[in-house]
């Protein structure tokens, strides 16, 4: 009797371990298809929509975000996110999809900076991201403001500290991962081209965030101050990866993930 609860715990155990052994892409799959068969839409284009609607949203100045230039031209979406961060003439800086937004809002649309809400300015990336479905991922350094912000996010990539004495590419990189003896999480610098999976709807926790949250949280797991939103460190380490995506195809933006 004791050995047959034995055996069956064991039996409960490997079921469990089993399923935390589940591929993640396989089980946001499953997930994203039991929604879209109860709920009938994805909250992932709830975001969107309500994206658009802000887009198309008058500013004090009287400007929608038609006014804005993302690179490609004024009132220009489609693949426009694909090529970000790059180098911004009218702002001298390079920017990303997030901070770009933050620029239209704050210098074309007339908010003041205290006015710009988060939850707007991802809603509006979502809707922008969305047009670059189906688009490759091309990002350039032409300019030497954006060589010398890649070459600050590769010494951010593979700089280590605090006291477990760890860094991005610790978790992040399978040779590094393998010779440390860790597990790799996901190679975000070669095959998995992580670059294309935000931003997205994350539907463990219900949260839509975009690359430059996901890297703050990943500072979080280095025990490490999180830079702020939009500062240098993460469009340092967002132009780092996204170079090293160079080529890859946007599957679905925004992306629907664990
Ligand atoms: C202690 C291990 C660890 C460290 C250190 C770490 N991360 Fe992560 N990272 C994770 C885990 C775990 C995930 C979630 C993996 C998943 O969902 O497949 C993740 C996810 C990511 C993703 C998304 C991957 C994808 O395919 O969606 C990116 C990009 C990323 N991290 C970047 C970074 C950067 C940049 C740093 C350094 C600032 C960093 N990480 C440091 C553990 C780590």
């Amino acid at each position: 009797m004791r050995r047959g609860l034995v055996l069956f715990a064991a039996l409960l155990l490997g079921v469990a371990l089993a399923q935390g052994d589940v591929d993640p892409r396989e089980e946001a799959k499953r997930q994203k298809e039991l929604l879209l068969s109860t709920a009938g839409i994805l909250p992932t284009e709830l975001v969107v929509m309500q994206g658009e609607e802000l887009f198309h949203r008058k500013g004090p100045s009287g400007k929608t975000m038609a006014e804005c230039d993302f690179g490609l031209g004024k009132g220009v979406l489609e693949g426009a996110a694909a090529r970000l961060p790059r180098y911004f003439l009218d702002t001298n800086r390079v920017e990303d999809l997030d901070s770009r937004i933050v620029t239209c809002m704050t210098r074309v649309q007339g908010f003041k900076p205290e006015e710009v809400k988060r939850d707007e300015v991802v809603a509006v990336a979502f809707y922008i991201a969305s047009k670059s479905t189906g688009h490759k991922i091309q990002v350039r350094l032409l300019f030497p403001e954006e060589r010398e912000l890649y070459a600050l996010g590769e010494k951010l990539f593979w700089a280590r500290s605090g006291a477990r004495d760890v860094g991005c590419a610790t978790c992040h990189v399978s040779y590094v991962g393998r010779r440390a003896g860790v597990l790799p999480y996901a190679d975000v610098l070669g095959k998995d081209k992580s670059w294309t999976h935000w931003p997205a709807y994350r539907y463990s926790n219900d949260q839509t965030w975009t690359m430059q949250d996901r890297i703050r949280a990943c500072y979080g797991n280095i025990a490490h101050p999180q830079p702020a939103l939009y500062s240098q460190p993460i469009l340092a380490l967002e132009l780092y990866l996204a170079y090293h995506a160079n080529g890859a195809v946007v599957e679905e933006w925004p992306a629907f993930v664990r």
